[in-house]
């Protein structure tokens, strides 16, 4: 018997003036998706955006549905809206925040395990990682430095 002990890094931020001016940029583009969130049912509105490495800029929020099983993440709208747009092209970095109606969000919002493994397909598809910079509504803001981090043991289709 061996035992295997998996690490994940990340850079913790107090503030958003912090944070290297890029990656400020991001997350005010995250925040400005949140006005195009369609959350009717859970009230919770989830802002992403992409730095694509042409310098493109690409935003996406929640989108929700009467029949809940199909309510789309925010980070899986935009990086699917990135693909379409600019084919090919690896996304360098994602900035996810989000706001609720009923409570505060001091604490930076965690990509759903979903949204996790179709991150760590586009640094597979485009062989180049992702830096992941997360947020709540204020607060501390964490930086991964790649999509893998926050999916260690990823389904990553070698065995189909
Ligand atoms: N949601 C996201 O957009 N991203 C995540 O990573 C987690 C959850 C959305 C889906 C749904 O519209 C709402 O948040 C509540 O689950």
């Amino acid at each position: 018997m061996k035992k295997v002990t998996l690490q994940q890094t990340y850079l913790s931020y107090a503030k958003l003036s912090d944070l290297p001016k890029s990656d400020q940029k991001l997350l005010k583009l995250a925040r400005k998706s949140l006005k195009n969130s369609y959350s009717p049912y859970s009230n919770f509105k989830v802002g992403a955006a992409l730095l694509l490495e042409n310098g493109e800029l690409v935003g996406g929020s929640n989108q929700e549905n009467a029949s809940y099983p199909l309510c789309l993440c925010a980070e899986r709208v935009a990086l699917a809206a990135a693909d379409s747009m600019y084919n090919g092209v690896p996304v360098v970095a994602i900035a996810v925040t989000a706001k609720s109606a009923s409570v505060k969000i001091k604490s930076p919002v965690s990509p759903c395990g979903a949204c996790r493994q179709v991150m760590c397909e586009t640094e597979l598809k485009h062989k180049q990682t992702m830096r992941v910079i997360l947020q709540g509504e204020k607060g501390e803001i964490i930086v991964f430095n790649t999509a893998r981090d926050l999916l260690p043991f990823l389904f990553d289709g070698s065995l189909l």
